[in-house]
């Protein structure tokens, strides 16, 4: 079977606009393959209640005959580390200028953000720690939020450089914040928006699974709401997804 693979732009999929997409042909006819990052942030590789409904999106996708390659980057397990003075100064030293030893401090977060530019859809599982995401998450942010690279600064302020791409949020938190006052306490879910609003993308789409640690209802019904968006996306009603 011959595989041609060429390049297009302007394509939507699962809800991505799709910049750059790898289109392969086949005698049996056209296959869009969609790009995901999956980053998963949990700690824990047992019972994680996010990591399950990661596992749980990308099992419906399949079932539902969508084609896509996927990334998988685990903050959880391999956290990058907390940025300190002369990794900063390298991310401000125009490229040329870089020695060979600040090349190889930001190494690490070059690599993470060309994984972020080459994705057409990121899906993270989010862990609620502390009532925000967890450190691994912030530090990943920390090396992908760089100047010049996915956003930067314009007379009417900063903007991000990520824009046409899709953000699936699968949440979990222990305690219930959907609503009432305890509501405010929420500083994950919101957080994740500012973050990737400031490298461009607005499309997060968020799924959250909350009180896992009283009972598993919430993963359940998430679970319910993820197979709805997984058929929606197979449909492609784009709109939706
Ligand atoms: C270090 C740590 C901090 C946590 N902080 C909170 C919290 O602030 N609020 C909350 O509702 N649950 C909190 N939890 C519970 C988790 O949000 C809950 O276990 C959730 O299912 C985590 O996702 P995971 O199952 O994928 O690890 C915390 C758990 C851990 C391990």
């Amino acid at each position: 079977m011959e595989t041609v693979k060429f390049q297009i732009t302007g394509l939507s999929i699962l809800g991505a606009s799709v910049t750059v997409s790898d289109i392969a042909t086949d005698t049996l006819g056209l296959t869009l393959m969609t790009k995901i990052l999956v980053i998963n942030t949990s700690q824990n590789t047992e019972t994680s209640k996010s990591r399950a409904l990661v596992n749980h999106y990308i099992s419906a996708l399949r079932e539902k005959g969508v084609d896509f390659e996927i990334k998988t980057r685990d903050v959880g397990v391999t956290p990058p580390p907390h940025l300190d003075g002369p990794t900063i100064g390298a991310f401000f030293t125009m490229p040329a200028d870089r020695s060979d030893e600040q090349k190889g401090l930001i190494a690490l977060s070059d690599e993470l953000v060309a994984e972020l530019r080459d994705a057409d859809m990121i899906l993270i599982g989010s862990a609620m720690q502390n009532f925000g995401i967890t450190s691994g998450l912030k530090a990943w942010f920390d090396h992908v939020a760089r100047v010049g690279e996915t956003f930067r600064y314009t007379e009417n302020g900063p903007e991000g450089l990520l824009g046409g791409r899709k953000v699936v949020v699968l949440a979990a938190s222990g305690g219930d914040y959907t609503q009432g006052a305890a509501a405010a306490l929420n500083h994950q879910t919101p957080h994740l928006k500012t973050l990737f609003g400031f490298l461009g993308i607005d499309d997060v789409e968020t799924v959250v699974a909350p009180g896992t640690a009283v009972n598993d209802d919430g993963v359940e019904a998430a679970k319910t709401q993820i197979d709805d968006i997984a058929a929606t996306a197979a449909s492609g009603d784009t709109k939706a997804a």
